[in-house]
């Protein structure tokens, strides 16, 4: 799959554990910033990931900060996107086949890179299951 990953300074270490882990798993990774631990604003890479996604650039987005809380809510405000905040692998499955999430947003201080993997495992591997919950997702699209 291809996977657009984006961050701040307190998401990149993780960014770089998953992007790393992606690649082997043999998935392929657009890394849309930022590139070190220097200080900098999560918007701005929140949405970079989310705008790929809408293009169709890529076909799912991973964005990570400091809590995931920042840069989930910059990814939502991009028309289309779905982001789901996740610290743990339930919530990240049925992101997927009940409300379609486009974008995983994780917090680099709040998990390790052991359950980050699996939640990234689960999030990927997961098939949305539209029925009854498209009504519902269509609902989020057209407020
Ligand atoms: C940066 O200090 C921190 O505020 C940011 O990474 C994120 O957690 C915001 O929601």
């Amino acid at each position: 799959m291809r996977v657009g990953i984006g961050n701040d300074h307190a998401g990149y270490e993780l960014k770089v554990d998953l992007a790393a882990y992606l690649r082997e798993a043999g998935h392929d990774v657009v890394d849309y910033g930022h590139h070190d631990t220097t200080s900098a604003d999560y918007p701005a890479y929140g949405r970079a990931v989310a705008h790929a996604v809408v293009a169709g650039d890529v076909e799912r987005g991973i964005v990570i900060c400091g809590t995931g809380v920042g840069i989930s809510i910059a990814a939502n405000k991009v028309p289309g996107i779905r982001a789901v905040l996740c610290s743990e692998p339930y919530t990240a499955h049925l992101s997927r086949l009940h409300n379609d999430a486009n974008v995983l947003a994780l917090g680099g201080r709040v998990i390790g890179t052991g359950l980050a993997r699996l939640i990234v495992d689960t999030w990927l591997a997961a098939q949305y299951r539209a029925g009854r919950h498209a009504r519902r997702v269509h609902q989020i699209e057209t407020p």
